[in-house]
């Protein structure tokens, strides 16, 4: 790829939500480097697939400190990126990036300490060349340190102007309450919650979603496809090259949870989006869209082939009852 001119029409191509009550507007699909964007991963295929979304509206970038692999090494990629193709279109990007998970050695590395949240935010933007993120996060809730530290680093982070607003991820419903109730007291921009949520993870509605909505903020998505399982590429087993057959740990999806009725379950669901004239991919991102308190989902790809067939979830039809009822019945 030599000199990346986004097409002119991009925003006509894609919806935008706007994030609880902020005047923040994020693409329904957003792009997630967690895999495939790692110092190991091919930079031309990472560089196509970024400016491949771009191109077709993808406004809004998912980080975090440790994505990689080695960790750090995806914020690493993106930086060289937007340095080649995206220089001038910074006011244009999202661009996320979050800390909770253990980063470096010694006490000050992990977890939701200030220390941690601030240091962590420093070298993250080191890493993507930029002077602020758009939006920071805590990665997961720490049962070891006061709420009111997190919160409060999460508040200085605005204040030093590193950050414009901000987030928590895999929060319960009661700890996102409790730090929504500490984050307004602060004035802190506190406006979206980052969660698992596909048809084979549906925790969030027992009870964030509701939460979210009461709050008056955002909802993003993670692993709408299950991490590949709710597509069809393991009906007939477990392809090389795929996220299941390359083991790559820190929660990646592994052999062993590629089970023969959850693959019969995948079969059933295929069956409705052939039916709907999707791909099951599709059938599954529009499924998680259409709870209207899901402001975006975060799409994972390890191809440009993926991402261009994923994007199309938003051209399908809207789902009738019947659909509904189906879906509900095979994942019970
Ligand atoms: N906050 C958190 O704790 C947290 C945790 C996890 C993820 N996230 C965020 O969410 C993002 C997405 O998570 P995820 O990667 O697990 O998402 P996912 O959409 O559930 O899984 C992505 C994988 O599905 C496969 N895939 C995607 N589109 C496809 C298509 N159209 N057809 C066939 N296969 C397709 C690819 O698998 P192959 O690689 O096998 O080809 C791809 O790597 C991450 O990048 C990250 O930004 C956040």
């Amino acid at each position: 790829m030599s000199h990346f001119e986004p097409k002119p029409e991009r925003y006509d191509l894609m919806k935008y939500n706007r994030c609880g009550n902020s005047g923040l507007m994020l693409p329904a699909l957003s792009l997630g480097l967690w895999h495939n964007f790692g110092k190991i991963d091919d930079f031309k295929n990472a560089r196509k697939i970024v400016c491949k979304a771009f191109d077709h509206g993808v406004t809004h970038f998912d980080l975090a400190n440790n994505y990689g692999p080695p960790p750090g090494s995806a914020e690493k990629t993106f930086g060289k990126i937007l340095k080649k193709d995206l220089k001038s279109y910074r006011d244009e990007i999202i661009v996320s990036s979050k800390a909770g998970y253990t980063m470096w050695p010694g006490p000050y590395g992990d977890w939701g300490s200030k220390k941690y949240l601030v240091s962590s935010l420093d070298q993250s933007l080191k890493r993507m060349r930029l002077d602020y993120v758009d939006i920071f996060y805590h990665h997961r809730p720490d049962p070891n340190t006061p709420l009111e530290e997190t919160m409060g680093a999460l508040d200085l982070i605005v204040r030093q102007g590193k950050a414009l607003y901000v987030g928590i991820s895999n929060y319960n419903p009661e700890q996102t309450a409790a730090a929504s109730k500490m984050l307004k007291s602060m004035g802190t921009p506190f406006i979206i919650h980052q969660a698992r949520y596909s048809m084979f993870d549906r925790t969030v509605e027992g009870g964030l979603l509701d939460v979210v909505e009461k709050e008056e903020i955002g909802c993003i998505a993670f692993s709408p496809l299950a991490q590949g399982l709710l597509t069809n590429k393991y009906l007939g087993g477990i392809p090389e090259g795929s996220r299941a057959a390359s083991h790559r740990g820190n929660g990646a999806i592994e052999e062993d949870q590629i089970s023969g009725e959850k693959i019969e379950k995948v079969r059933q669901l295929n069956e409705i989006a052939e039916g709907r004239g999707q791909s099951l991919a599709q059938m599954a991102l529009a499924w998680v869209l259409h709870d209207k308190r899901i402001t975006s989902v975060i799409l994972g790809v390890s191809k440009s082939k993926q991402l261009m067939d994923s994007l199309e979830c938003l051209n399908g039809p809207e789902f009738s009852k019947k659909e509904l009822k189906a879906i509900q019945g095979i994942l019970g």
